[in-house]
């Protein structure tokens, strides 16, 4: 279906040309004064340069050729030249009945051209809990994949765990030092190595922590783990072994972590599965003349001369031959190209890894790793402070565990569900329905908070507001779809139907303004997807929530004593709670049957 603005624009196109103006002037936009119209088109006033008239002229001629038109109820020339527009109630009405019947895709088109885009988001790192840093990661990217795949993309979801490096040499030392005598430590072994893991993903969470710590006061222990971290990456077998068994513990963990907020990954790859590729990609590097040493290390220049600020070269080999950061990601870009050949590749990481992307993006470009349209983009995401302003922290001052903090919510949800079902007699839910909608409805707190700023901002995660019922929350927003749930339930409980009826043209103001809002849809869909802003999504279903229930107080929908009337309030519900759903599913949680 064409978007509303388009159909407008296209109407007040052809009365422009009509009257002999230039079809540019036809432009209309939503009206920036809602109490007088509901679209506007200022095209007049900048045709009246060109047409040297009066553009009051102009507008009441194109206002002469709209009238009587079936598109609107109101078309105005208002003095010095715009054209105030309203759209006609039976209009708007059957554009909404299109989109209903238009089932899960509610009057969005699918691109002609479907893309293949990677998004690289999560980026948990492998033995290290997973903290609040990676909550916007996971919950940003899950988000931008799902609005690509609503709109019509084919979105690869890969958690580029952080399982090379360091990490994983302190790992293997601490390791040596508590249980020397395990067979991954004798270079001499030759046969299978056991199955089974020597830790538990208890032990290895606690073994990381500790080795890092020993590791910043002992320096013969930092080598020691250097020295591991480089044996690893050279491929010694009872190493390679342990890597698989940190993997394997950590990637069942880390499963049920994302499972718990909803999120879910195509490809479970990491920075090892780019080691391979990197011996091939750095000689051609060099053979095609775009590596040269400096300082003993092996870099790319990416500098361009339009650069305000100096942009050093991107290292792909430091002077020991060591690979870094940035030759990972190169290489993982070499491997993605191979397998997957996509169109973009979008990256969720701290805003602060900004020049990190830049660097990589440039040097992957000049070198040919990807195509010249291949669309290479950073999401680079603000902190998540707390109320003190400060990046978010446990009461007594530690970084704060995802887990803790999904718990905190879920039982600070629990009290408040639990408090509403009191005032509610009727309504009591058992204890493990109240769980379960608390999970979900916390899960909406955590995720609506975060998705409705910004995602380039830091924003103030403050629980008490989260978790309110009111405002421009996520408990609101599933509230509102509650509500809608609870009226049809009444309704088709009653045993009414609404065979045969459909969206009639709106009866009241409210009305009309919850029908324009829905009309929206696919207009604000495609703009949030192509500037990658979940916020505008969110921002969107605010503004439909708050049209919902402005609708809701001043009409009486069950008591409507008019059949054919109440159904089609009935319709109109369907199609808000339609679109509400297919919003907070792209935003990833979904709202529970009552709460
Ligand atoms: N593991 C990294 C971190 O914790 C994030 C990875 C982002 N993705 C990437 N391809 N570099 O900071």
């Amino acid at each position: 279906m064409k978007k509303i603005l388009d159909l407008i624009t296209d109407e007040v196109t052809e009365a422009f040309t009509a009257c002999g103006y230039d079809a540019k002037y036809g432009r209309v936009t939503l009206s920036n004064r809602p109490d007088l119209c509901e679209f506007q088109c200022n095209g007049a006033l900048a045709a009246a340069k060109e047409y040297k008239k009066a553009p009051f002229l102009i507008a009441d001629e194109v206002a002469a050729k709209l009238a009587g038109r079936p598109m609107f109820s109101a078309a105005e020339s208002v003095k010095p030249g715009f054209l105030n527009l309203k759209l006609k109630e039976e209009y708007l009405a059957s554009y909404l009945s299109d989109m209903q019947a238009d089932e899960g895709r509610y009057g969005c088109e699918k691109p002609g051209q479907p893309k293949t885009i990677i998004v690289d988001y999560g980026g948990a790192n492998v033995a290290k809990p997973l903290h609040v840093g990676h909550l916007r990661s996971a919950i940003i990217g899950e988000s931008i994949k799902r609005m690509g795949r609503f709109v019509g993309h084919r979105m690869i979801g890969d958690v580029h765990l952080g399982d090379w490096g360091l990490q994983m040499g302190l790992i293997i030392v601490e390791l040596k030092e508590r249980k020397p005598g395990l067979v991954y430590f004798d270079e001499s072994y030759t046969g299978e190595y056991p199955a089974e893991a020597p830790f538990t993903i208890s032990e290895l969470e606690e073994i990381y922590p500790t080795a890092s710590k020993k590791s910043k006061e002992d320096e013969a222990y930092r080598e020691a783990a250097m020295q591991a971290t480089g044996e690893l990456q050279q491929g010694r077998r009872g190493y390679r072994a342990l890597l698989s068994h940190i993997l394997n513990v950590s990637v069942t963990d880390l499963k049920k972590n994302y499972e718990s907020l909803n999120v879910s990954f195509d490809l479970w790859k990491g920075e090892s599965d780019a080691q391979p590729y990197i011996p091939d990609m750095v000689q051609r590097m060099k053979d095609e003349g775009f590596a040269y040493m400096s300082d003993g290390a092996l870099v790319v220049d990416v500098s361009e001369e339009t650069d305000a600020k100096e942009v050093p070269p991107c290292i792909i080999l430091k002077s020991d031959g060591a690979s870094l950061y940035s030759t990972t990601d190169l290489a993982t870009i070499v491997w993605r190209m191979q397998d997957y050949n996509p169109d973009g590749m979008i990256y969720l990481a701290d805003k602060r890894q900004e020049l990190h992307f830049i660097q990589v993006f440039r040097c992957a470009r000049k070198t040919g790793l990807v195509k010249p349209e291949t669309e290479l983009t950073h999401i680079g995401f603000g902190t998540m402070n707390g109320k003190d302003g400060k990046p978010f922290k446990t009461r007594d001052g530690g970084v704060m565990r995802l887990e803790y903090l999904v718990n905190e919510i879920n039982e600070e949800m629990l009290k408040k569900i639990n408090e509403n079902q009191k005032s509610k007699e009727n309504l009591s839910i058992s204890p493990k329905e109240a769980e379960e909608t608390a999970r979900m409805v916390a899960l909406a707190a955590i995720k609506y908070g975060d998705l409705s700023n910004q995602a380039g901002k830091d924003y103030i995660f403050d629980i008490d507001r989260f978790t309110s019922f009111e405002g421009n929350t996520g408990p609101y927003i599933l509230y509102t779809i509650v509500r809608i749930k609870s009226i049809l339930n009444k309704y088709y409980g009653a045993g009414k139907n609404t065979e045969g009826a459909a969206i009639e043209g709106a009866h009241s103001g409210s009305e009309k303004n919850l029908m324009l809002e829905l009309s929206k849809f696919n207009e604000v869909v495609a703009n949030a997807f192509d500037e990658l802003a979940p916020h505008k999504l969110c921002a969107y279903i605010y503004e439909l929530a708050n049209a919902f229930n402005s609708f809701y107080h001043e009409t009486k929908i069950m008591s409507e004593e008019n059949e054919r009337i109440q159904k089609s309030y009935i319709r109109l519900l369907e199609l808000t709670k339609s679109i509400l759903e297919t919003c907070i599913d792209m935003l990833g949680f979904s709202a529970p049957e009552r709460m």
